[in-house]
């Protein structure tokens, strides 16, 4: 499937596997980079610079196929000297492709640039787009509300958000929010996107840095059970509408909550031991609203194939339509 998101990062399928703090590490990146995908790492996962030069080795120890590392602006907790240093050592050890979020990417894009890195920063409204595609980035991916991780708050649905970005931009828009299946995958590419970008699927598979208990429990939430945590500090996070999510949610209800006060709630470390010694109740856990349609644990190669075979069951039924 040629794209100009495939051509621009040399990939098989337009699909881009979203970073995903503490969880999408170099096994589970790996495995989407092997079935023709873009896996991601995110960055901040690693405590120091030496870690994240380990697992950039790891991932070109696991796959030939190009890969991308993530870099987190989260405003609240950037350190920009550690920025720098980290996109140092992911210039030095060669990484092709990176995906910036969390804030304008600004400056932070320019050492990128000037190293011929491709860069893709992920929006969640146009006018951001417009933004970072000014900075420098060579592609856009958009979510919509339905996301998992860091939707934003303006509560509007992907698909408004892909048309409007392809339509606008003049570089390759990466459509994520909610895209689960081959159904799904298909109805994103025919709003003008030259791509998608996953991250709640690939929760369900063996390859993902979770425990059991965790990846068990995902698979109970519908699409109605999740809620934004964190909108009181301008983050929102979709997360399952869990014992810690009431928690988060009740603690933002009084009044001038700052990030301090909050901190001990959301920490994303926090959450990540509670998940990993599946004490569920204690974690803050990030899911999509796509959730409600991902029933079975698979590899990374079962759900590939199923995206492919699912995307062109809906063209043939696509074209019967045309037809009749
Ligand atoms: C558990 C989890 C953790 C995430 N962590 C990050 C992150 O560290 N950085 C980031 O930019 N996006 C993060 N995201 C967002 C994903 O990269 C991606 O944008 C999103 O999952 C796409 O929507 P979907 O979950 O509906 O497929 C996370 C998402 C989930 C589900």
């Amino acid at each position: 499937m040629k794209t100009t998101f495939t051509e621009l990062v040399g990939i098989k399928y337009p699909i881009m596997q979203g970073a995903m703090q503490y969880m999408s590490l170099a096994e589970l990146a790996a495995a989407v980079s092997n079935a023709g995908g873009l896996g991601t790492v995110p960055a901040m996962a690693f405590k120091d610079a030496d870690e994240l030069r380990a697992e950039i080795k790891k991932m070109k120890s696991l796959t030939d196929k190009p890969f991308a590392f993530n870099i987190s602006l989260v405003p609240e907790v950037i350190i920009p000297d550690k920025i720098y240093e980290y996109i140092n050592v992911i210039i030095e050890e060669g990484v092709k492709v990176v995906e910036t979020s969390g804030q304008r990417p600004g400056e932070f894009i320019k050492p990128f640039k000037e190293a011929g890195v491709k860069v893709i920063h992920k929006v969640t409204t146009v006018r951001h787009a417009r933004a970072a595609v000014e900075d420098g980035a060579d592609a856009i991916s958009i979510i919509g509300t339905e996301a998992g991780g860091h939707p934003g708050s303006a509560g509007v649905a992907g698909h408004i958000l892909w048309a409007k970005a392809a339509e606008e931009l003049d570089v390759p828009v990466l459509a994520g929010g909610g895209i689960v299946d081959g159904k799904s995958f298909y109805m994103a590419m025919s709003t003008g996107v030259e791509g998608v970008l996953m991250g709640t699927r690939f929760l369900a598979t063996p390859e993902v840095n979770t425990s059991d208990a965790y990846r068990q429990a995902i698979l109970t939430v519908p699409e109605y059970g999740t809620v934004l945590t964190m909108e009181s500090l301008n983050n929102a996070m979709r997360v399952a509408r869990n014992k810690q999510a009431e928690r988060v949610l009740v603690k933002e209800k009084e009044e001038n909550i700052t990030f301090a006060d909050l901190a001990p709630l959301v920490s994303g470390i926090a959450s990540y031991e509670a998940m990993m010694e599946g004490r569920l109740d204690d974690a803050q856990m990030s899911v999509g609203q796509g959730i409600g349609r991902i029933n079975k644990i698979q590899t990374v190669e079962e759900i590939f194939t199923d995206l492919i075979d699912g995307f062109n069951k809906t063209h043939d039924r696509m074209t019967r339509l045309t037809k009749e």
